[in-house]
């Protein structure tokens, strides 16, 4: 099973449950944690900044950085160094490329090659949305499941470990994930896939923005913060907060005799 994770505690919280085999630090932080539109702005450097909170926080699960758009299929040379310094610098252990291009096969192929393991991700893939036309269910035609199939085989033979497959209809995400020796991750792609992987916002109903039809929330933690917000301000304007028992730091006698001494000399 895998999750999204962008910070040091989530991370440590997540792979404590021994639950979790992968922990991706998608560029889906663009929108969650960010707060843009699409995961098209995030840069290298905003990325990295997670991958090593995430880093620091995972022990049992593999980390996988995914690739920023464009830092990658332009020059094989910087994607190699960019995917490099998710390794060396961020200590991820593995790092994500979307499309099956031929610029993206070669940076697999050389990546792999370096000792850089790598995850493709095709189906719905986020940096295309544009091309794409949307957030839209891919492989719906026998040309384009079929299309789907070829691409995947190709980052198989390129060296990809496992393949992420977004939003692709279940009987056609199970015929590729029966022709496929790597395991495939699905998310919003059915059952029939080898793997899940959902976005840690989405899990814990704490994305506000839009609620893709294929996550399942399973704790309100955005109602949750909300009523804690409130009712600590109530507490607060009601001067039940904070208890000067419990959470304070007293003085010890001696302090608080100095300090009477003192208040009494003014
Ligand atoms: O960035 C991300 O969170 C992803 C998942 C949708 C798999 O790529």
């Amino acid at each position: 099973m895998a999750l999204t994770a962008y910070d040091y505690a989530t991370a440590r919280l997540l792979d404590a449950t021994g639950s979790v085999d992968l922990l991706l630090v998608g560029d889906s932080l663009a929108m969650t944690v960010l707060g843009h539109r699409d995961t098209l702005s995030v840069t290298m450097d905003e990325m990295a900044h997670h991958v090593k909170a995430v880093t620091r926080g995972a022990q049992r699960a593999v980390v996988v950085a995914d690739m920023p758009f464009l830092s990658y299929g332009v020059d094989l040379a910087e994607g190699v160094r960019h995917a490099g310094r998710f390794i060396q610098e961020c200590r991820a252990q593995a790092v994500k490329v979307e499309g099956a291009s031929s610029p993206v096969v070669a940076l697999i192929e050389r990546l792999v090659s370096l000792g850089v393991p790598v995850v493709g991700h095709l189906g719905f893939t986020p940096q295309f949305i544009h091309a794409l036309g949307g957030p839209r269910a891919q492989g719906r035609s026998v040309e384009a499941a079929s299309r789907l199939r070829e691409d995947a085989m190709r980052l198989q033979a390129a060296g990809a470990f496992a393949l992420v497959l977004e939003m692709t209809p279940p009987p056609v995400a199970r015929w590729i994930a029966a022709r496929l020796t790597i395991p495939v991750i699905g998310i919003g792609s059915g059952a029939g896939c080898d793997g899940q992987i959902l976005v840690i916002d989405d899990l814990l109903g704490r994305f506000p923005d839009f609620h893709p039809r294929f996550a399942r929330q399973y704790a309100p933690l955005g109602e949750m913060t909300q009523d804690a917000a409130r009712r600590f301000a109530a507490d607060v304007a009601g001067g039940d907060f904070p208890d000067e028992q419990v959470e304070a730091y007293p003085l010890t006698s001696q302090e608080a005799a100095d300090l009477a001494a003192l208040l009494a000399a003014e």
